[in-house]
């Protein structure tokens, strides 16, 4: 089978996680890098030796021999970036948030449907087997009708040097960074089209949201409770209630390795241990892979709509809060 050639745009903290993930993937090869810096691709493609190293993010976007860019920038230019790439033709794996608004989501999923492209958020928590097993017991009826959720990401951020959540010109803030893994989580079971969504933040000295706590309720009686914010640390564990039974994650649900199948009396029915094969991030480049190889065009774990529905989520939380990028278009 043909292998996969990935060209990574930005040579920055992500891009070296998902690296070092993609590194064991089977039948992807890490081709190029692009940075704003030569010396910083140089650097990056000796870390791992990736033979073509650019310094411009559009001489990486126009090798003709890349089959996939990867978009590891900040936030606030996920869309930019995704919009150079794939006007160049490229398929694109897109870091989270996917823009930083619905309207700028929109715009890159109608621009790859048109144009035939290959799009995926990168939500790395989709593709790992806990959360597909999950999934599959959810599927399975193990639990009953799902009627709860209740999952939280708190991260600490140091305010001195300003920590990259707090940076306000770069897209930073609790719910675009950290939110959307808890929103993702909770519309993949109990749906993306909430009846209500009812939210309150607090915002730290740059502007950008601290923290933030939501509720999403849907028709039939069922309700997500979230919160994310970067001024405490937490365990981030998630509860999913259901008529017969729970599942829980205890520790770090978005990118949980064990996951317990509990009864209504809280007993352990059955519970999973997956270690990563490496740092987590080699089960989204297995998909993205697998999917280029298959000659899909989006992943039927990260649909796009799914996606779209997540953004427009968080724009209804933001005008809740009063709350917009003034760089936003
Ligand atoms: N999936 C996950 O688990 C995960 C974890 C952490 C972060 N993220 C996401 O990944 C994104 C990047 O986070 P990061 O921690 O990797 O950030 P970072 O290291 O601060 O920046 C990433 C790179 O973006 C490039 N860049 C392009 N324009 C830039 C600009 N105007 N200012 C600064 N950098 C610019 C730079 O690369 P060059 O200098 O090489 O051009 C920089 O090294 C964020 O959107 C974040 O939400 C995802």
């Amino acid at each position: 089978m043909k292998k996969i050639n990935w060209g990574i745009l930005a040579a920055g903290r992500i891009s070296s996680w998902f690296c070092t993930g993609l590194q064991t993937v089977s039948n992807a090869n890490i081709l190029a890098i692009g940075s704003r810096s030569q010396e910083k691709a140089e650097q990056f493609g000796d870390r791992f030796e990736i033979e073509r190293r650019y310094g411009s993010y559009e001489e990486l976007v126009n090798d003709p021999d890349i089959d996939v860019i990867y978009v590891g920038v900040p936030s606030r230019w996920h869309h930019e970036y995704t919009m150079l790439a794939l006007r160049a033709g490229k398929n694109v794996v897109c870091e989270k948030p996917f823009s930083m608004n619905a309207k700028d989501t929109k715009e890159q999923i109608t621009y790859a449907r048109e144009h035939n492209l290959f799009l995926m958020e990168a939500m790395w928590t989709k593709c790992t087997p806990v959360y597909r097993t999950v999934m599959d017991w959810v599927s399975q009826g193990r639990i009953g009708e799902v009627r709860f959720f209740k999952a939280d990401f708190f991260t600490p951020g140091k305010a001195n040097p300003p920590h990259r959540l707090y940076n306000y010109e770069i897209g930073g803030g609790a719910l675009l960074d950290l939110g959307v893994y808890p929103i993702t989580y909770a519309c993949s079971l109990l749906g993306h089209h909430p009846t209500e969504v009812l939210s309150a933040a607090d915002f730290a000295h740059t502007g950008v949201d601290i923290n933030n706590s939501i509720i999403l309720k849907y028709e039939n009686g069922n309700y997500a409770a979230i919160s994310s914010g970067f001024n405490v640390h937490q365990q981030n564990p998630a509860v999913i209630v259901g008529t017969k039974g729970k599942i829980t994650i205890d520790h770090n649900f978005l990118c949980a390795e064990s996951a317990q199948l509990r009864d209504l009396n809280n007993e352990i029915i059955q519970q999973v241990h997956y270690p990563f094969e490496k740092n987590g991030y080699e089960y989204e480049g297995m998909e993205a892979t697998r999917c280029l190889q298959a000659g899909l065009k989006e992943s039927p774990w990260i649909p796009l709509e799914h996606t779209q529905a997540v953004m427009e989520i968080m724009d209804t939380c933001r005008k809740q809060w009063g709350f917009a990028y003034t760089f936003e278009k």
